[in-house]
């Protein structure tokens, strides 16, 4: 709890900052919390439901959701990849975070290993930890990307699966298709080394939030044994509401017996479904997404303001956060640093990453605009430029 806890204790910072000085004055950068509202579609598709209700619509279902659901949901994948696939390859989930938890659930055996790239999202951790898996954390080069001949190495007999983010909480790194590709063929030669079987999990939440016109490349094309685990949290700004989904590649080996354990512990997690009038919504809205131009212009307003104040940060390509290198070593000292001038963000260390912090830019115009004044006071504090 005590590693884990740093987005949760800057929030709790944060209450307290905002009961002293009023939140209009305090720069909350601290939380993923999507401050756009769902697109209209999403009220549009929820009200039709309400006029008209289906019968039965809020009862029990299959474990894995309705057919209607995943079967959109594979139709859209399909179109997205140009990989067939279809609603026998989908389960749909609480949110991204039910999604890896049940995989894990699934796929994992006590002490089996499942590599992570650091920085991570903090809580791959205690998922991992929860199905009796060992989290092995490996580095990524300066621009964030993992690092192969560290992977090479670390796959052992041991190795059950490869958990991969991309656009990157927490550094908006997107990865390359030739990145990806020469990772399928990492883990093909090991497989062919071990006779083993190893799972690509691709933590995908942000995937329709890129920019600069990149298209996402998925790693379904690279390995057979991937599975995509992901939500309509952040690309429809639902988080609250816990709806996604996880799809395994049609071709993977034992695909029918993964998909039948994948929908058992969806259940016996105690889970059981995920939530039917999401279900029924999001069937609908499987091609909209929230205004990536709005999340674009907020990381090139503070991308450009920042590297003007003299910090070094890689340029994120998709999500919404940033992670510049702390001006002091020592991390946590820099977030205090920045509270004293009312600007909250979280250290490195919380996601694997000492010597960095997270910016979450997920936030109004407003807020950005505001906390630019203490980005700039500890610029001047620590000569930046
Ligand atoms: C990388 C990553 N994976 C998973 C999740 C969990 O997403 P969800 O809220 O859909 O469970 C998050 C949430 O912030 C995330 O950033």
């Amino acid at each position: 709890m005590a590693e884990g806890s740093w987005i949760r204790r800057m929030f709790e910072d944060g209450v307290v900052l905002k009961q002293r000085y009023g939140a209009e004055n305090v720069f909350d950068l601290s939380l993923g919390n999507p401050v756009m509202e769902p697109p209209a579609e999403f009220a549009r598709e929820l009200k039709r439901l309400v006029e008209h209700p289906l019968p039965g619509m809020h009862r029990y279902m299959e474990n894995a959701g309705y057919t209607e659901t995943r079967a959109a949901v594979a139709a859209q994948l399909s179109l997205e990849t140009g990989i067939k696939l279809t609603m026998n390859d989908i389960v749909m989930t609480c949110g991204a975070a039910g999604a890896l938890n049940v995989v894990l659930k699934t796929i994992l055996n006590q002490g089996d290993e499942v590599i992570l790239f650091a920085p991570y999202f903090v809580e791959y951790r205690n998922y991992i930890d929860n199905h009796g898996g060992v989290a092995r954390v490996l580095p990524t080069d300066e621009q964030f990307m993992p690092k192969l001949d560290a992977l090479e190495t670390a796959i052992g007999t041991e190795t059950k699966a490869v958990i991969i983010n991309s656009p990157n909480n927490p550094t908006g790194a997107v990865y390359s298709k030739g990145l990806i590709h020469k990772l399928g063929e990492l883990l093909h030669k090991k497989e062919a080394q071990y006779g083993t079987e190893i799972f690509l999990i691709s933590d995908e939440p942000y995937r329709k939030i890129v920019y600069d016109g990149l298209k996402y490349p998925s790693p379904l094309h690279h390995h057979p044994r991937s599975v995509i685990v992901t939500s309509h949290s952040k690309d429809l700004a639902l988080p609250g509401e816990r709806i996604g989904y996880l799809a395994v590649h049609p071709e993977c080996s034992q695909r029918e017996e993964l998909v039948n354990g994948l929908i058992f512990c969806n259940r016996t997690l105690g889970y059981v479904n995920a939530p039917a009038l999401m279900q029924h919504v999001v069937r609908h809205l499987q091609q909209v997404t929230v205004s990536v131009t709005e999340y674009q212009q907020k990381r090139d307003f503070l991308y450009d303001h920042l590297v003007g104040l003299g910090y070094s940060v890689v340029k994120p390509r998709g999500a919404f956060y940033m992670f510049p290198r702390s001006p002091l070593e020592d991390d946590v000292a820099f977030v205090r640093e920045l509270q004293r001038w009312k600007v909250l963000t979280v250290p490195g260390r919380g996601f694997g990453a000492p010597g960095y912090f997270r910016i979450s830019y997920c936030v109004d115009d407003g807020t950005l605009e505001g906390s630019l004044a203490g980005f700039r006071k500890a610029a001047q504090k620590f000569n930046l430029s």
